[in-house]
């Protein structure tokens, strides 16, 4: 696979796809652009070098249809204040406007396209899409590792319409930080799994056996791993239709001798919501009227001891509710014990990533994933749709 330090783009029309799926307040503001300037080393390097540059993203689901609240224009308008060179928003993806505006686009010009994903081709794929996004263009650039699990036109469809393709630093620097997990991990390595769902985390859990040498598993979907073992849970949140699922994972884990640690303690609440009663239990069956809305102190301590002796974690989704101030302290205290371990430590997914923030510890951890569900695919499958397209 060619890196942007391989391509001469001088002159060159450059189609960049990068992830500008960036959070919106209720007034269409960006709340948080961390991932617009996770690209800028890539847009100020093909800028600096003559590009004429096209600029690709999606924003939110808006399912194929244009819908101004998933306008890429705010993240334009951020683009521009964060560089000096000219940058203009296109009012589609694709067109005769688009090919007009593309054409007249001048070296160190930036054109920013309208959400790709305000046509259905993109999801699907669609040749026809990938040719029309592909036309005029030079040089293909994938900056968008978090998006690069999904096999869509702008990401993987283009690829091989354009004669050169490459990758850019920030898509560098992620695969080099998560290939060391999955390839090289220094031990003891801890994956720190929690999120709600079993059935969104399978595969990684499934991988990591046999590779990391502890799984400790948190939020809603350590539910479904107690009452696949014929524990009440309350009204906790559980996948029913994964129990069979979560008891093959227990099962595997055990013969691969893989420490797989279900918290030991919880707090309970009556519901998911702010100022709402709370109680740490140890044993279960929960009361029935009762769901666990996070970790347990003794977990949290238990989880640290383990997090303390890691030289390599993988850390993917929050312990709790964290969101809520009652039910943060399992997230908090998991990110202070990343932080504090000394390990390379590799954390993905938004939440997970805003825990670390919000407890103030975003610069002691190794790498912070721009990528949730990417990351995830990429310690699973040990590569991802974007990139393989790059590598044809
Ligand atoms: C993300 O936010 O994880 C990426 O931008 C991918 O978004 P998607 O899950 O809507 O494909």
């Amino acid at each position: 696979m060619d890196f942007l330090t391989d391509l001469d783009v001088k002159g060159k029309l450059v189609f960049l796809r990068v992830d500008f799926n960036v959070p919106l307040d209720d007034k269409g503001a960006i709340r948080d652009d961390n991932r617009i300037r996770a690209s800028l080393p890539t847009i100020q390097w093909l800028l600096e070098r003559g590009a004429r540059l096209v600029i690709a993203s999606h924003l939110g689901r808006p399912k194929g249809k244009a819908d101004p609240k998933m306008s890429l224009a705010p993240a334009a308008e951020r683009l521009a204040e964060l560089i000096p060179n000219k940058v203009t928003m296109a009012p589609d993806v694709v067109g005769p406007e688009v090919a007009r505006l593309k054409a007249g686009l001048g070296e160190g010009e930036v054109l920013v396209l309208e959400n790709v994903r305000f046509y259905q081709e993109e999801e699907k794929n669609d040749p026809g899409f990938a040719a029309q996004l592909a036309e005029g263009i030079d040089v293909f650039v994938n900056d968008a590792f978090g998006s690069s699990h999904r096999a869509h036109a702008s990401v993987v469809g283009i690829a091989d319409r354009v004669p050169v393709r490459g990758a850019g630093f920030l898509m560098k620097k992620e695969v080099d930080y998560l290939k060391k997990a999955v390839h090289t991990p220094v031990k003891p390595y801890v994956a720190i799994l929690g999120g709600a769902k079993v059935s969104d985390k399978i595969e990684i859990i499934e991988s990591l056996i046999g590779k990391a040498d502890s799984i400790l598993i948190g939020g809603a979907m350590a539910y479904t791993f107690l009452k696949a073992q014929g524990l009440g849970v309350g009204t906790s949140l559980v996948e029913n239709d994964q129990l069979e699922v979560a008891m093959v994972v227990l099962d595997k884990a055990r013969r691969n001798a893989v420490s797989f640690h279900l918290p030991q303690d919880h707090v309970l609440a009556r519901a998911a919501v702010a100022g709402a009663e709370t109680r740490i239990v140890e044993h279960l069956p929960f009361p029935e009227d009762m769901m666990g809305v996070d970790i347990g102190p003794k977990t949290v301590e238990a989880y640290g001891q383990v997090i303390a002796a890691a030289k390599t974690i993988f850390w993917n989704g929050p312990m709790g509710i964290f969101e809520i101030e009652e039910f943060a302290k399992g997230t908090i205290g998991v990110a202070r014990a990343v932080a504090a371990s000394g390990a390379v430590s590799i954390v993905g997914g938004g939440d997970s990533a805003a825990a670390v923030k919000k407890a103030g510890l975003r610069d002691k951890i190794s790498h912070i994933s721009t990528g949730g569900g990417a990351s995830l695919e990429y310690i699973a499958y040990e590569t991802l749709p974007g990139i393989t397209a790059l590598e044809k």
